[in-house]
């Protein structure tokens, strides 16, 4: 991707439906025998490798011109889910609670470490032995089983948000009551009980720590539409507060992105709430950013997911900022590309300490994970001069149309096939 810095941003930017709750609700489907449909999923490669592994599975899978999606899921089996696949999508393994409830038996290879960190699913793993179900690691593989499952109590050491929706699918067959306490309380947990819902489920309390599961012996084939994608939102957000300019950011429920806001506006970028979905954001060239500290938590703290582009962002304030990442242990592979653009950032240990600079300069730069692309797109937009950026496949694994986007909004930008 080649950008040239310098250009405000200016029109408006319309969010589409959210990677992170459309992959556990295509999985959601494989609980029914019959047709789903899914509208607003997002055109992205997570969800066409998720496509690929529902197929393999068994499913037919139709779009139609509008973007919704039909999946016939009477003929699924639960065959081996390959590391080929698993290594190339973590969230692959959202398959396993589905399988294991309908079927009683799934084997998915255990997803390996990604760019952000070892990223366990040891916590899936447990939760799935409180309803029954013998796990065997073999060979890298998960192998789970189980002739009866029953209700249970879980308490997640950590409220991991795919954590959480995998054992709501798995408890949505039971016709027994379970509780999840230290669930995640991410929108795209809610968007998940919502269809589980549909399908003939009891679910209550999803959104908050604690969700109760009363599930169903007949589930129903269900048709669901996916939330609008608050980190996408967010990234159009912060990407007008580096770049200048005046955009609005339309389709995403404020309420999903508050922490971002709140920032936004301790960093002296002018943010307005024109509807309960249409968020404006303005920074006057020559205004300045202001500093401010930052703590990832899970929902509704401030989004890890928003860390890198928010990191962008400061190193050109106008003074210090702290962003701890409390969330995973390695989320700071960004650093090093923008300290090749002029950035002044220092790690100590979770911590990075960013110390504003005038401006930041164009280069050759290196994406190495979904958020850390957007990064790198966001310093490119505020740089003197042509920043490129290349591995860019990571990008599309969660941004629709990105180039098509920022160029509307007046950015110059451009895709180009790497030599
Ligand atoms: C989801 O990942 C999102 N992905 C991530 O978005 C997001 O960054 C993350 O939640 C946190 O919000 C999807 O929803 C598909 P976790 P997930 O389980 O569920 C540890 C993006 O950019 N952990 O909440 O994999 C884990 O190592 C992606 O769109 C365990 O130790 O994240 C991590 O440090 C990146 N054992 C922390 O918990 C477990 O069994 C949070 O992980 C599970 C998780």
């Amino acid at each position: 991707m080649i950008i040239e810095g310098g250009h405000p941003l200016f029109g408006e930017v319309h969010i589409s439906g959210a990677k992170n709750a459309a992959l556990p609700v295509l999985a959601a489907a494989l609980l029914t025998a019959g047709n789903s449909r899914i509208t607003n999923l997002p055109k992205l490669r997570d969800v066409t490798t998720l496509f690929e592994l529902l197929r393999l599975l068994g499913s037919r899978i139709e779009q139609d011109s509008r973007g919704s999606v039909f999946i016939e899921t009477s003929k699924v089996c639960p065959c081996r889910v390959p590391y080929e696949l698993v290594k190339t999508m973590r969230a692959s393994a959202l398959v396993l609670g589905p399988l294991v409830a309908r079927f009683g038996r799934a084997e998915v290879a255990l997803p390996g470490g990604c760019a952000i960190g070892a990223r366990p699913i040891d916590l899936h793993l447990k939760g799935l032995q409180k309803l029954g179900v013998d796990i065997e690691l073999d060979e890298g593989y998960v192998k789970a089983e189980c002739q009866k499952m029953h209700g249970g109590h879980i308490v997640l050491d950590l409220p991991t948000v795919t954590g959480t929706e995998n054992l709501m699918m798995a408890a949505a067959l039971i016709d027994e009551d379970t509780i999840i306490e230290n669930a995640a309380r991410e929108p795209e947990v809610v968007n998940l009980a919502d269809a589980l819902k549909k399908m003939g489920s009891s679910v209550e309390g999803a959104g908050t720590g604690s969700i109760f599961i009363h599930g169903t012996r007949s589930p129903r084939p269900f048709d669901h539409r996916i939330i609008p994608d608050r980190i996408e939102a967010g990234t159009y957000m912060a990407a007008t507060a580096i770049a200048g300019g005046k955009v609005k950011i339309k389709g995403c429920p404020q309420e999903f992105f508050t922490p971002v806001t709140e920032k936004l506006q301790d960093a002296g970028v002018t943010v307005r709430c024109l509807s309960d979905d249409i968020i404006e954001v303005e920074r006057e060239q020559g205004m300045d950013i202001m500093p401010v500290d930052i703590n990832t938590a899970p929902y509704p703290g401030f989004p890890t997911d928003m860390q890198a582009q928010f990191m962008a962002l400061l190193s050109i304030a106008r003074g210090v900022s702290l962003i701890t990442e409390n969330v995973f242990e390695n989320r700071f592979m960004h650093v090093l590309e923008l300290q090749r653009m002029g950035a002044d950032i220092k790690l100590d240990g979770h911590t990075a300490i960013i110390k504003g600079v005038e401006s930041l300069g164009g280069a050759p730069v290196m994406a190495t994970d979904l958020r850390a692309s957007a990064c790198l797109i966001l310093a490119g937009l505020a740089a003197k001069g042509k920043t490129t950026i290349s591995r860019i496949y990571h990008l599309d694994r969660g941004y629709e149309g990105i180039e098509e986007k920022f160029g509307r909004l007046g950015a110059i930008i451009r895709r180009e096939k790497e030599k």
